[in-house]
């Protein structure tokens, strides 16, 4: 490797390029990042993705979600590190950018944008099951063949999941408005989500059957790995909080406080409902309700209202999802172009919303189109593993800085340097390798296209280059 592959940028230029004009409006507050954390968190993951998982882990669920939350619970200490370190837009690629080097941070990025946006892919496919059944409560239903991607259900021919294309879309475009207004419709969603889960927990509480918990462990502590692995998805998103630095008016102080809070909040919540969940009905009938598992667990209470509204409230949740990591998305895509390892064009700012308008159409229309011809099962795993990866590499990032840079400002620091972070990549690999050989090898396939990219146009274009 040459040594230009690890050239880097210092900490103290990135401060500067912030402060000296390219900069985004700064308007975000710790509530408002905690809120932004739990809009992009809580989503697909409990509402879609427990009916799978409790396939694997049986009534141990909670367990699992115990397991996949302690895990980023300690990357998120380093991404909460670097956050209160490098306040600038872009998350653990600009981080890796300023230690690792360009080499290494190209291939955090590109990692980031295939976690980000086949989340918003995968989200908008689980928004799509829910918002189907309550069209259904109507009488309304959508042509089979716009209902699901192709291939999405065995014996069905299906063309395209029409609804998830749609919400993607209207998401781009509000994005493409403003912060502003994107934070306050998501705010609004944030609330409603997790009253619609207090509720969900207020009367799951009395429907529970002790019974339904016995065997705990029907498949042994490898299942609970596996379903681990796989509901790790529905912790996703709290680092997208750290891509809004640019946004956030005081973010040494209020970055780490947005992380942390957003993903204990949510912890709790999915112990409690994953307890409750796999109470109320016997793990095993999760098998022929896995689109909408939280409504069919409430069904047993035999209150149709009640079922309609935690659906309403699932699905408006879910779309704060997408719209938190499709807007964690574009601002990586927006610091690598403005680092020259993207085309100038996917930087451009518009004049009057101030906006990164090209790249949040461009990759808001990618997400939608994939989200509705991919099946989520499919994209859910990539994610994971993607984002697994990323988190390994924020964590060698971490103790590479601490070692080398022991003297920089740190607002926040991880505790118990190098040993967190050498847990989080412990965990984080072990959970990688309880996924599939067909997604390590999907995995595989991004990562030499964005080897490709890199060597033909980025290292020409990059601006440390010029
Ligand atoms: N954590 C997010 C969800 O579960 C991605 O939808």
């Amino acid at each position: 490797m040459s040594v230009n592959l690890l050239r880097k940028k210092s900490i103290e230029e990135l401060l500067k390029m912030t402060r000296q004009g390219i900069t985004l409006r700064k308007e975000l507050s710790a509530t408002d990042l905690a809120m932004m954390g739990i809009g992009a968190i809580i989503g697909t993951g409990i509402f879609v993705l427990t009916g799978v998982g409790s396939l694997f882990s049986g009534p141990a669920l909670p367990i699992s979600f115990i397991i996949a939350g302690i895990t980023c619970l300690l990357a998120a200490f380093t991404y909460a590190e670097f956050a209160s370190l490098v306040p600038v837009s872009g998350s653990a690629y600009t981080y890796s950018y300023a230690t690792m080097g360009e080499f290494f941070a190209w291939i955090i990025g590109w990692d980031l944008i295939l976690e980000y946006m086949l989340a918003v892919s995968s989200v908008s496919a689980g928004w799509s099951g829910y918002f189907q059944s309550l069209l259904a409560g109507f009488g309304i239903h959508f042509p089979t063949v716009f209902t699901a991607a192709p291939g999405a259900m065995q014996g069905i021919i299906t063309y395209m999941n029409l609804p998830a294309f749609i919400i993607v879309f209207v998401i781009t475009w509000l994005l493409s408005l403003g912060v502003k207004e994107s934070k306050r419709v998501n705010n609004i969603m944030v609330v409603i989500k997790l009253v619609v889960i207090v509720l969900f927990i207020a009367v799951g509480a009395f429907y529970v059957t002790p019974e339904n918990w016995t065997p705990y462990m029907p498949f042994g502590i490898k299942g609970v790995f596996e379903g681990a692995a796989l509901i790790f998805f529905a912790y996703l998103g709290f680092d997208a909080v750290s891509t809004a630095a640019e946004e956030t008016k005081n973010p040494a102080k209020d970055l780490p406080r947005g992380i942390l809070w957003s993903l204990g909040i949510v912890t709790l919540l999915y112990v409690i409902v994953s307890a409750l969940m796999t109470g109320m009905v016997h793990f095993t009938q999760f098998e022929n309700h896995q689109e909408a598992p939280v409504a069919f667990a409430l069904s047993v209470t035999g209150q149709d209202w009640l079922v309609g509204i935690v659906s309403l409230g699932a699905a408006i949740g879910m779309i704060t999802v997408m719209l938190v990591m499709l807007y964690g998305q574009i601002r990586i895509i927006f610091s690598m172009s403005r680092d020259g390892l993207m085309p100038e064009i996917l930087s451009k700012v518009h004049p009057g919303y101030r906006t990164p308008y090209v790249t949040t159409w461009v990759f808001g229309l990618i997400a939608a189109l994939l989200g509705s011809l991919v099946p989520l099962n499919d994209l859910a795993q990539l994610v994971n593993l993607g984002t697994l990866a990323a988190f390994v590499m924020i964590s060698i990032a971490v103790i590479i800085l601490r070692y080398k840079q022991p003297d920089l400002p740190r607002k926040f620091r991880t505790p118990f340097v190098p040993y967190t972070p050498l847990l989080a990549i412990v965990l984080c690999s072990f959970l990688a390798f309880q996924l599939s050989a067909l997604t390590w090898l999907r995995f595989l396939v991004w990562f030499l296209i964005g080897l490709l990219i890199y060597f033909l146009y980025g290292y020409r274009n990059s601006k440390l280059h010029q």
